[in-house]
């Protein structure tokens, strides 16, 4: 499965959703998150994000994540279509230490 990472926080960019073949994105306030049972490993979501937040689950950047996209899929609300990016999503694209900012 391909996972979202700490980069989407405060972003929220979204232009991942439109190309899913599976719907499988889920949005939080601040953050998306991909159901990792649900995503087929298509890899188009990947070069999508603006801020390369999204890495396969065999990436060592994702395994920290892959227990928050499950666990937040499983609350959040289905996204399938873009939306506006967050106030300031250029700003905060690449900034360290968001992980503590996601909004759960
Ligand atoms: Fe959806 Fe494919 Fe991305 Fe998985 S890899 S979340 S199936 S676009
Ligand atoms: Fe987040 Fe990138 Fe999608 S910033 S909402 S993973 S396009």
């Amino acid at each position: 499965a391909y996972v979202v990472t700490e980069n989407c926080i405060r972003c929220k960019y979204t232009d991942c959703v439109e190309v899913c073949p599976v719907d499988c994105f889920y949005a939080g306030e601040n953050f998306l998150v991909i159901n990792p049972d649900e995503c087929i490993d298509c890899g188009v979501c990947e070069p999508e994000c603006p801020a390369e937040a999204i890495f396969p689950d065999s990436d060592d950047r994702a395994t920290p994540w892959l227990e928050v996209n499950s666990k937040y899929a499983a609350v959040w609300p289905n996204i399938t279509r873009k939306i506006d990016s967050m106030p300031d999503a250029d700003d905060w694209k690449d900034k360290p230490g968001k992980e503590a900012m996601l909004s759960p």
